[in-house]
C-alpha cells in the first residue's frame, strides 16, 4: 500500500546509550506531534536493535543491512532471521555505501532481498546513480539494471510489500540535494519501470522514497512531487527535532 514514509538511517553512528536516547526522543516527538499518516522508521546499528525496540511504540524499527546467507559459518554477519527476532520489521538493502565499500552487487542484494522477505522483513531497497553516470546520461540505464537484477525477480504479490528508495549517490552526505524536478523525473521513471514489470496498480501502490541530503528545510518541496512518497534520511535523522521537521513536511 502506498504510504507516506520517513525512515532515518543512522549508519555507523551513536553508541548504545546515545542510540536509545535518540530513539526515545524520536518516539516522544513523533507521538506528541499527532501525525498519524506518516509511517516513521528508525534504522539504528544492529547492536542497538533489541534495546531500541523496547522504547518504540508508534515508530517502527529497521536494520541497515542483513546477510546474504541464512545462517552458518559467516563470521561477523547478521542474518535476516536474527534481525526479525529483535522486533525489527524493515531492512534497508542495497544502500550505496554497502554497494561501494562492501561489494554488495546486484546479485548479492537479490539474495538479501529474498532472505529479508522470507523472514517477514520489508525491504527498503536502495538504488541510485553516481555523478559520472548522471553526467554521461547513463542514469536511467543504471537504475533500470539495479531494479532488474536486484529486485524484479520478486512476484507481483511480493513486490507489493517492498519500499523503494531512490538515492542519487552524489547527493548522499554531500549537502547537494537533488532538485525537486530531478527527484520527480527519476521517481516517475522508477514508477514506470515498476508498472512495465508488475502493472499499474502495483506501481501506483509502491512507496518510492527520496534520499540524499534531505533535511527539514528542503523536505517540503521534495515531498510535494507526485511520485515522491517520503524520504530516507541520513545525517538529519541523528537529531530528533530535525527528523520531526521532515516527518511534518508533507
Ligand atoms: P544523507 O544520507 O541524508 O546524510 O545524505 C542519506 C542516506 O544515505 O540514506
Amino acid at each position: 500500500m502506498r504510504k507516506k514514509i520517513v525512515a532515518g538511517n543512522w549508519k555507523c553512528n551513536t553508541n548504545l546509550k546515545e542510540g536509545i536516547a535518540l530513539a526515545s526522543e524520536v518516539e516522544k516527538l513523533y507521538t506528541q506531534s499527532g501525525v498519524k499518516d506518516v509511517l516513521t522508521i528508525v534504522s539504528p546499528p544492529f547492536v542497538h536493535l533489541t534495546e531500541v525496540a523496547k522504547v518504540l511504540k508508534n515508530v517502527k524499527l529497521s536494520a541497515q543491512n542483513c546477510a546474504a546467507e541464512p545462517k552458518g559459518a559467516f563470521t561477523g554477519e547478521v542474518s535476516a532471521e536474527m534481525v526479525k527476532s529483535t522486533g525489527a520489521e524493515f531492512c534497508i538493502i542495497g544502500h550505496s555505501e554497502r554497494r561501494e565499500y562492501y561489494g554488495d552487487t546486484n546479485s548479492i542484494l537479490a539474495k538479501k532481498v529474498k532472505l529479508a522477505m522470507a523472514n517477514g522483513l520489508t525491504p527498503i531497497f536502495c538504488i541510485g546513480e553516481v555523478l559520472a553516470e548522471r553526467e554521461s546520461g547513463k542514469l536511467f540505464d543504471v537504475i533500470k539494471t539495479q531494479l532488474q537484477d536486484g529486485i524484479f525477480f520478486l512476484s507481483a504479490e511480493e513486490f507489493g510489500k517492498v519500499i523503494i528508495a531512490y538515492e542519487p549517490v552524489w547527493a548522499i552526505g554531500t549537502g547537494v540535494v537533488a532538485t525537486p524536478a530531478q527527484a520527480q523525473e527519476m521517481h516517475k521513471f522508477i514508477r514506470e519501470q515498476i508498472s512495465l514489470k508488475y502493472g499499474k496498480s502495483v506501481a501506483d501502490s509502491t512507496s518510492i522514497l527520496y534520499g540524499g541530503s534531505c533535511k527539514a528545510s528542503n523536505a517540503k518541496e521534495l515531498f510535494a512531487n507526485p511520485d515522491v512518497d517520503g524520504g530516507l534520511i541520513g545525517g538529519a535523522a541523528l537529531k530528533a527535532e530535525e527528523f520531526l521537521g521532515i516527518i511534518t513536511a508533507f
